[in-house]
């Protein structure tokens, strides 16, 4: 069966997103420093391999798990300078079918979770792929962002940071055309489906901060891009940025 993103140009996508992908690239760093040692690598959706330079070195083997063969194919070919990489097409459903279960040390899902519409039931699959004391780098987009608060609290919409349910994302049009959903989640009850799935949140960032087109045009990429570390975890504490970044630790 055809995957979401094999009618999609996911590479176009990142055309003009330097500050984005760069904003990733310096969360995911400061969190595999957190990581002792890592044997067995995870990347679940991931994509062409867009963030696989930043961890690969990390692992003796390297998973790159996605569920779209156009997807893969790319990785496959962005990736031949990697030795330790396998790729198994597949979605985090049906992963453990594909990869021996309680293995990994390290999964990661970036940029995912907004297309899916069990957190409960991916998390668990997640679990059951992690050693005992396995870490889990997960990466969602934020309901919670500044910007969307603002949005919902001119529209009189007072009740909107309280309310836990995800909220759905796509335009109208989209809904009508049942696209692949695009939830942006509550980070309290990332949190708490974290917990009840076995994991315990150890750090959190907030990424993608000052995604903002002026922002973008007029401050130069590395002095952006240093304002952008700096904040990243004083502005985790109110989930202020698009993106958030969580490390969690199997414990059940
Ligand atoms: C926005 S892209 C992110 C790709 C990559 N992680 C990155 O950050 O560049 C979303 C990815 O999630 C994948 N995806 C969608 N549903 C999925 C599922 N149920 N399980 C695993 N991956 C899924 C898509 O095929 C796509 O590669």
């Amino acid at each position: 069966m055809a995957a979401a993103y094999d009618s999609y140009d996911y590479s176009a996508y990142w055309e003009g997103r330097d500050y984005e992908h760069n904003s990733e690239v310096v969360a995911l760093k400061k969190i595999l420093e957190k990581i002792p040692k890592i044997g067995t690598i995870i990347d679940i959706g991931a994509g062409f391999g867009r963030l696989t330079p930043v961890y690969a070195f990390r692992g003796k083997k390297v998973i790159i798990a996605e569920p779209s063969a156009k997807l893969l194919s790319l990785a496959r070919k962005n990736l031949t300078n990697y030795q330790n990489l396998e790729f198994v097409q597949a979605s985090v459903e049906i992963l453990s079918e594909k990869v021996p279960k309680g293995r990994a040390d390290l999964v990661l899902m970036v940029r995912v979770a907004h297309h899916l519409l069990s957190l409960e039931s991916a998390f668990r699959a997640v679990n059951s792929l992690l050693k005992p004391g396995g870490f889990f780098v997960l990466e969602f987009a934020n309901k919670l962002h500044f910007k969307a608060i603002f949005k919902e609290l001119l529209h009189g919409n007072i009740n909107y940071s309280s309310e836990l349910s995800p909220k759905d994302a796509r335009s109208p049009k989209s809904i009508r055309n049942h696209t692949i959903s695009f939830l942006n989640h509550h980070p309290k009850n990332v949190g708490l489906i974290l917990e009840k799935t076995g994991f315990k949140v150890l750090d959190k960032l907030s990424v993608s901060n000052f995604r903002n087109r002026i922002l973008k045009k007029y401050i130069p990429m590395e002095l952006l891009i240093s304002l952008e570390s700096a904040f990243q975890k004083p502005l985790s504490y109110i989930n202020f940025g698009p993106s958030i970044f969580v490390l969690a630790q199997k414990i059940s």
